[in-house]
């Protein structure tokens, strides 16, 4: 694994809406170029950019029509290696957003793969043997090729799934993973890795990463895949990082990939921390982490330590932070987001708290998405300084209220949410312990109680995390004494006849 991983912190942009340095309305990579000292100073070492590739846009650049070539509005490919080399010479690092598993119907690959005549694109995508069988289970594209089949589609209608083959087949039109097309889908993505980590990228985030192989209900077949990319990689180019959008950690990291996600689907109970009618981290002290730390460390002892198991403060899918916790209950999210085990990911204008756009329309495929995929707000000039543009020419309206909260006044309030996550991952990077690889244990996490604590450990060092997001007064047996405090916020963390008693709303990182 990369050794710049151990102390990554990422800070994900969503190309459209972070800087737009031409006035067309919408962001691009010169505009994340001009921005990149902004990141730095935050503390983020690390970037994740989403889908910048030629598109129709119908999902946001998550459907691609050409995996070569920088989307006009965002730049050209020149401009990438700009980013790259503007990003290392930062000491930064930077993984773009790799799609295996579908494309835009725009893509030449699928327009061969419509065509009656048997070509070289035929197999590359998974079809049915005749338009009246339709793919099980997947949805399908029907009636617009002069191929006499149905094609699966692997998320909206208008993207069509590539074709890794099925692990179990019960089909005659089902290829298996060996068959010479899926063989061939393999080393299409290869060439594409290839590409741009010889342009300079630093490694990829991976969509949908954990679902290429169809009919492969235990996951065996894609986490076989992805051993083979693994290997790949380790041949031609051993520092490239991988982070999957797969949500189980145990498959991910068995499967090759560094980091996997915690996602706001699927079994890892995420939601219940900021994202549900009581999440943990709200003031009123209702929730319960319980469930969400016993899957984290059945996932922590299935991954054996093979990768990192990453939490982020959201991203371009799921409401916003700030659309359930108000900052200064992100300030304690952050305490913990910041204080965990793997590589934290912060969604770009979380660390500003930017709000969740309620009443927004749909743009680009991003239906109840959209309100937390709207402009950056940089100060105080036109557009909150994203765009020269005229407003109504902005690719999603901005957030239009007086007291949007922008970096301007962030920065000049020494109490603001932005200045907590400064002083934080400027903590996080002061201690190994805190860092991606420190060991966890849990010390206080039960069923519906309050506070939260955990053991981080390093070959040098031990700090006990102390987190209270409730506004009572809480407190935990400990039977070691604390030691010198490295990070508090709120009141006094006191420490008595083994009873360690917590203030509301407080948070301590004591060394041990
Ligand atoms: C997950 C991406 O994060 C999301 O934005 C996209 O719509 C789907 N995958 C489909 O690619």
């Amino acid at each position: 694994m990369a050794k710049w991983l151990d102390n990554a912190i990422f800070y994900e942009i969503y190309p459209q809406s972070f800087q737009d340095s031409n006035g067309d309305g919408i962001g691009d990579l010169q505009g994340i170029i001009s921005r990149l000292d902004y990141i730095k100073e935050l503390g983020c070492n690390a970037l994740w950019i989403n889908p910048c590739f030629a598109s129709p846009f119908g999902d946001a650049g998550y459907d691609v029509a050409d995996y070569y070539t920088i989307a006009p509005r965002y730049g050209t490919n020149e401009d990438a290696r700009e980013l790259f080399e503007q990003v290392h010479k930062r000491d930064m690092h930077i993984l773009l957003d790799l799609v295996p598993g579908h494309t835009s119907v725009e893509h030449p690959w699928f327009r061969e793969s419509m065509k009656a005549e048997p070509n070289e694109f035929t197999d590359r995508y998974v079809w049915t043997n005749s338009i009246w069988v339709e793919p099980e289970g997947m949805g399908s594209l029907r009636g617009i090729s002069d191929r006499n089949g149905s094609c699966a589609v692997n998320f909206f209608s208008n993207q069509p799934s590539l074709n890794y083959g099925f692990y179990n087949i019960d089909k005659p039109w089902q290829q298996p993973m060996d068959a010479p097309g899926p063989l061939a889908t393999l080393e299409a993505l290869k060439d594409i890795m290839r590409f741009w980590l010889t342009m300079g990228c630093d490694g990829f985030r991976v969509d949908m990463a954990g679902s290429l192989v169809k009919n492969d209900p235990e996951g065996k077949g894609t986490i076989a895949l992805w051993k083979k990319i693994r290997s790949f990689l380790e041949e031609e180019f051993p520092e490239a990082a991988m982070v999957s959008e797969w949500g189980e950690p145990d498959k991910s990291l068995q499967g090759g990939f560094h980091m996997d996600f915690l996602l706001h689907f699927g079994p890892s109970h995420y939601n219940d921390l900021f994202r549900c009618e009581n999440p943990y981290f709200a003031r009123d002290g209702k929730g319960d982490i319980s469930q969400f730390v016993t899957k984290y460390l059945e996932n922590y002892e299935k991954s054996e330590k093979k990768g990192l198991i990453c939490i982020p403060s959201g991203n371009h899918d799921m409401g916003r932070m700030a659309k359930t916790l108000d900052p200064d209950e992100m300030k304690i999210a952050f305490a913990f987001l910041l204080s965990m085990p793997g590589a934290p990911f912060i969604y770009y204008g979380d660390e500003i708290g930017m709000r969740y756009l309620e009443d927004i329309v749909s743009v680009e495929g991003g239906y109840d998405r959209t309100g937390s995929r709207t402009p950056m707000q940089w100060g105080d000039g036109v557009n909150a300084g994203f765009s020269t543009a005229s407003k109504e020419k902005l690719y999603i309206r901005q957030d239009e209220s007086a007291d949007r909260p922008t970096v301007k006044k962030q920065m000049e309030d020494e109490n603001s949410l932005y200045w907590e996550i400064r002083k934080l991952i400027t903590v996080r990077q002061s201690h190994q312990a805190l860092q991606s690889k420190g060991e966890i244990q849990f010390v206080h996490a039960k069923e519906k109680t309050y506070p939260f604590a955990y053991m981080r450990s390093s070959d040098e060092e031990k700090i006990l995390v102390v987190i209270n997001p409730s506004n009572r007064e809480e407190s935990f047996a400990f039977d070691k004494k604390l030691g010198k405090a490295v990070y508090t916020l709120g009141g006094k963390v006191e420490f008595t006849d083994g009873i360690v008693k917590v203030p509301g709303c407080t948070v301590g990182f004591f060394e041990l």
